[in-house]
């Protein structure tokens, strides 16, 4: 099968992100965000990709800052509240029933009862016609310990992150599973070193 140019998004599962922000004028915006990935390991900068209609993305250029939260399963009810296109004056932590938590480093507050929450301050702005990449550098990260073991891996199966498949109409809420294999990082070198560690670059 050959997938037409508007469903070949539809081939990879995302994962599932709340990014929350403040205006200029201290309005505070939270909206899901599936278009996220880490930059590389360790996760130091993070890029997300925003339409150019998003006040998210307006918040992030008056502010140079945003949190990630990552939700739970059980939040999909919550993230859709906060998917609603609300003018840029409502607050959405009040229209989507989420409650703010206050972050460390930055104005904007992450959303509480999430499982982890990444402090960025904006690095670049990668503007194309429509949409923009935002990178970012994490200041700041914190995990809540009841699903983060103490090497600060996740227990996902308790955890249960929130990710999606999106569909013609409309889009899977879904969560990982264990595909029955764990593999070491070493495993993917030749003689069992992973020679980059030690010299900064990584896989
Ligand atoms: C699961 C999910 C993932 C989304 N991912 C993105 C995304 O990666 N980029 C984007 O621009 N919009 C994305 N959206 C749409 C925005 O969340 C939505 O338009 C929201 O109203 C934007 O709010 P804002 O204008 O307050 O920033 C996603 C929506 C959902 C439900």
């Amino acid at each position: 099968m050959i997938l037409a140019p508007r469903k070949r998004e539809q081939i990879l599962p995302l994962p599932v992100v709340l990014i929350s922000t403040v205006s200029g004028g201290g309005v505070r915006n939270v909206a899901p965000w599936s278009n996220i990935t880490p930059i590389l390991r360790p996760l130091e900068e993070i890029v997300v990709a925003s339409w150019i209609k998003r006040d998210t993305l307006d918040n992030i250029r008056a502010t140079g800052e945003f949190v990630v939260s990552v939700p739970a399963a059980g939040m999909a009810e919550a993230v859709m509240a906060c998917a609603k296109n609300y003018p840029p004056e409502e607050d959405e932590f009040v229209q989507a029933g989420l409650s703010p938590r206050p972050s460390r480093k930055l104005k904007a507050p992450g959303v509480e009862g999430c499982l982890a929450w990444a402090e960025c301050v904006l690095v670049e702005e990668i503007s194309r016609k429509n949409y923009s990449l935002v990178i970012g550098r994490v200041i700041h990260l914190e995990a809540d310990d009841r699903f983060f073991n103490q090497a600060g891996e996740m227990d996902y199966e308790t955890a249960k992150p929130l990710s999606v498949v999106l569909g013609e109409k409309g889009m899977w809420f879904t969560r990982p599973v264990f595909a029955g294999r764990y593999a070491e990082y070493a495993e993917m070198f030749i003689g069992g070193k992973d020679g980059a560690a030690s010299s900064g670059g990584r896989d």
